[in-house]
């Protein structure tokens, strides 16, 4: 199992949400932060030497998958989450180790 971890632009948020369910993805958690990239935040480039580091709101979407999915979500979301301009976001793939149904106790993929 792998999890994609997706941070995103909020206003891409609807177009991301409806590719992935049309690719059949269900279970996911999308969640509101803040964070920067190589700019350090700057949405432009500004004259002298700026020394803080902005946080620029994001959403980040986390999705676990069967391993053989995984490339396939992430393209979908960088299709669909693409402006062409810098700050578009980032996905990271993790491997994860376990996945537990609480109601059920059962682990593994069927839990996906
Ligand atoms: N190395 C990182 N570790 C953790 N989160 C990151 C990292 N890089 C980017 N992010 C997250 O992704 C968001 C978007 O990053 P961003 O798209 O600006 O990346 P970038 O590398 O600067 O690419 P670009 O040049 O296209 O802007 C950040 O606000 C932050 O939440
Ligand atoms: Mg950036």
């Amino acid at each position: 199992m792998v999890k994609v971890e997706a941070l995103i632009r909020p206003q891409k948020l609807d177009d991301v949400k409806t590719a992935l369910s049309e690719i059949g993805v269900r279970g996911m958690t999308v969640s509101e932060v803040r964070g920067a990239g190589r700019q350090r935040g700057y949405t432009q480039h500004y004259r002298g030497a700026e020394y803080t580091v902005n946080l620029i709101q994001k959403i980040k979407i986390e999705i676990v998958v069967n391993a053989a999915e995984a490339e396939r979500v992430a393209g979908v979301i960088v299709e669909a989450a693409r402006t062409g301009e810098v700050g578009d976001g980032k996905i990271f793939l993790i491997p994860v180790a376990e996945a537990i149904r609480i109601r059920t106790g059962e682990e593994g993929d069927t839990v996906l």
